[in-house]
């Protein structure tokens, strides 16, 4: 089969797959976090469960980057860095950041993300930098690209801010949770998922791809339940959790 048409067959079976995963999401919270527990399998180290499962993201992009004939082009080239930027942290930074409360990972979350870590890299890396149109320079001025990065940049920002708001709530040591206040916190439960969302949103104008719409379907499948779920959890959790307060979408839900 032509590599293409296997593409576009993988994009759109990936994006079925995110639905359903959408859907069973709401009946089963993904066992990792505040909501891990028995019964998933072995674990393994959390840091190192966050770099096994995160790394496969970078080399890929990187990877298909490299070995591609977009390599000097310059639109490539600012996207494979956006890619870079969000995922070096991610992957080699943030769980260095982190005072969890918790020091190890289930292997079979680890293993799942991997998997789905590979297939996103192909999609979003394959097409970028080799099957699909090589993007002119022309693309920095349309409308799509700049609405693009500028949702990529705030969404990041958002989801920074977000992370280190929860980071910074226990000192060394400490293990219990907290409630989050000030900032995009005092609208949501769940500024980092929203920030994620927004993110990934600029990435499918930017690279107006189907792989990079199937990140986008995949990334609200995943994070909105849990938003969902974490806002619930804190109303149980706090008396004093403020009313008011949405879970993933400021005065909405
Ligand atoms: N693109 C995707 O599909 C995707 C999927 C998953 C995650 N992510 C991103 O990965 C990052 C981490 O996600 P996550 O689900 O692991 O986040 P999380 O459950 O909110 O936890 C982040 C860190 O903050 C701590 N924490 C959370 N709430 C706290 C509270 N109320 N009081 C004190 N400490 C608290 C957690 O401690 P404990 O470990 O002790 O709970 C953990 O160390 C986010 O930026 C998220 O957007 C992206």
């Amino acid at each position: 089969m032509d590599e293409l048409v296997f593409y576009h067959w993988l994009a759109i079976a990936w994006m079925a797959l995110a639905v359903v995963t959408f859907v069973a999401l709401f009946f089963i919270t993904a066992p990792y976090g505040r909501f891990t527990r028995k019964g998933w399998g072995p674990r393994i180290e959390s840091r190192w469960g966050w770099i096994i499962m995160e790394s496969p993201s970078i080399i890929a992009m990187v990877v298909l980057f490299a070995i591609g004939p977009q390599r000097t082009n310059p639109v490539a080239i600012v996207l494979v860095l956006l890619w870079a930027v969000h995922y070096v942290h991610r992957t080699y930074i943030f769980p260095f950041r982190l005072h969890s409360s918790r020091q190890s990972m289930t292997v079979s979350v680890i293993l799942m993300a991997v998997v789905f870590n590979l297939g996103n890299g192909y999609l979003n890396g394959r097409y970028l930098f080799d099957l699909g149109p090589a993007l002119q320079t022309s693309w920095f001025g349309d409308p799509r690209f700049i609405i693009g990065i500028l949702l990529f940049i705030g969404g990041y920002a958002l989801n920074q801010h977000a992370d280190r708001v929860l980071i910074g709530l226990r000192k060394p040591g400490e293990t219990g949770y907290k409630i989050p206040r000030g900032g995009a916190y005092r609208f949501i439960s769940c500024p980092n998922y929203l920030g994620e969302m927004i993110e990934w949103a600029g990435w499918a104008l930017m690279a107006w791809n189907l792989g990079a719409v199937a990140f986008l379907v995949w990334t609200v499948a995943n994070l909105a339940p849990r938003a969902f779920r974490t806002h619930r959890w804190y109303g149980q959790e706090f008396a004093d959790y403020p009313k008011e307060r949405k879970a993933l979408i400021p005065f909405i839900v």
